[in-house]
């Protein structure tokens, strides 16, 4: 018997929806989901300050590095993984349960973009599928 016909008919015998669905998802397709919830949350908050391909060409503000553009650095990834840490992200970015907290002496002067540690992932899978604009 097929390996997914025993999920389904466990799923199916005990009713246990979520975990089942997500057994029953092939790693492509969780990654896909990964993929897809990144551009959701770069779309969301990244492109106001950012260039993100098929998103906005003309829009980020000049002083900051389009995304695609930052995958010509060798440690890209590195900067994608840590880059709540890097200035000017702390002044907006809060990572729940992560960043520390704010100081009341330096209120966020702008929207705060409020995130899970699990999101970090979300943006590194979509941004892996952004190309350099010589690829
Ligand atoms: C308020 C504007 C603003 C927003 C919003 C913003 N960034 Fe940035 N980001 C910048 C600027 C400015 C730099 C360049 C910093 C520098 O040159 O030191 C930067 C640099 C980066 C870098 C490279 C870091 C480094 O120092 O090499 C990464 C990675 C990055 N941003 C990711 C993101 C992601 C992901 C988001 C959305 C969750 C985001 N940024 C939202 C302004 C912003």
């Amino acid at each position: 018997m097929h390996v997914y016909t025993i999920i389904a008919r466990f799923c199916g015998l005990f009713g246990v929806g979520f975990f089942c669905l997500t057994a029953l998802l092939t790693p492509e397709a969780r990654a896909d989901d990964a993929v897809a919830k990144g551009r959701e949350i770069v779309r969301q908050h990244c492109t106001r300050c950012h260039v993100v391909p098929d998103m906005n060409p003309y829009g980020g503000i000049g002083s900051t590095p389009s995304f695609a553009a930052m995958k010509w650095l060798d440690d890209w990834e590195r900067r994608f993984e840590v880059f709540y840490t890097l200035p000017p992200h702390p002044a907006l970015v809060n990572i729940v349960g992560v960043s520390e907290a704010r100081s009341d002496a330096l209120p966020v002067f702008i929207a705060e973009i409020e995130l899970q540690i699990e999101d970090i992932d979300a943006i590194l899978a979509f941004a892996r599928t952004l190309k350099t604009p010589d690829q």
